[in-house]
């Protein structure tokens, strides 16, 4: 676990500015934990990124749902505005600095990512895409 790729792997992390006075709480846990996942699956994995992240939000698919082509389609294209679900309910906004408490539930994190990922790409989302996702969301 303690291996001496863990090292640079946790530097990767820090340097993406995702550390602060809540480093140790359950947002950045799943995010390292994510980390070692995107590692395990890549060796050439470097740490995750928020321009990744964007082009994963902004981007439409066709493997899923025809009425859910992108992340967009609810969350809408400003991160910092809220969303609106299909039938019309209102989604508070996905950036953290808009909606400070986000992503600090790991099992609403997990249960949301499954069902939108499922919906929008059809199929659901890897270790990277969402530690590039959170690392988007995180930065706005
Ligand atoms: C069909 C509408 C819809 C689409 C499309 C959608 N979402 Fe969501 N998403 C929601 C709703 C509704 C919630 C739960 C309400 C909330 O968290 O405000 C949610 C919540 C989430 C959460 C959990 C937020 C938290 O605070 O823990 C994540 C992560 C998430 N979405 C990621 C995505 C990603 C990534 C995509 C694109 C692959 C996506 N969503 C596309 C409707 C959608």
């Amino acid at each position: 676990m303690y291996s001496n790729q863990t090292i640079p792997l946790l530097a990767a992390v820090l340097a993406l500015g995702l550390s602060g006075p809540g480093f140790a709480g359950p947002r950045e846990s799943q995010i390292d934990q994510w980390a070692v996942a995107a590692k395990a699956a890549d060796p050439a994995f470097s740490g995750f990124s928020a321009e990744r992240g964007r082009a994963l939000h902004t981007q439409t698919f066709t493997g899923g749902k025809p009425d859910t082509p992108s992340c967009t389609t609810c969350h809408g294209k400003d991160t910092r505005a809220a969303g609106r679900t299909l039938a019309g309910k209102p989604i508070d906004p996905v950036a953290v600095s808009a909606t400070p408490l986000r992503y600090t539930d790991p099992a609403k994190v997990e249960k949301w990512f499954k069902r939108n990922c499922n919906e929008v790409l059809g199929r659901p989302c890897s270790a990277r895409e969402k530690g590039d996702w959170l690392a988007f969301m995180l930065s706005q």
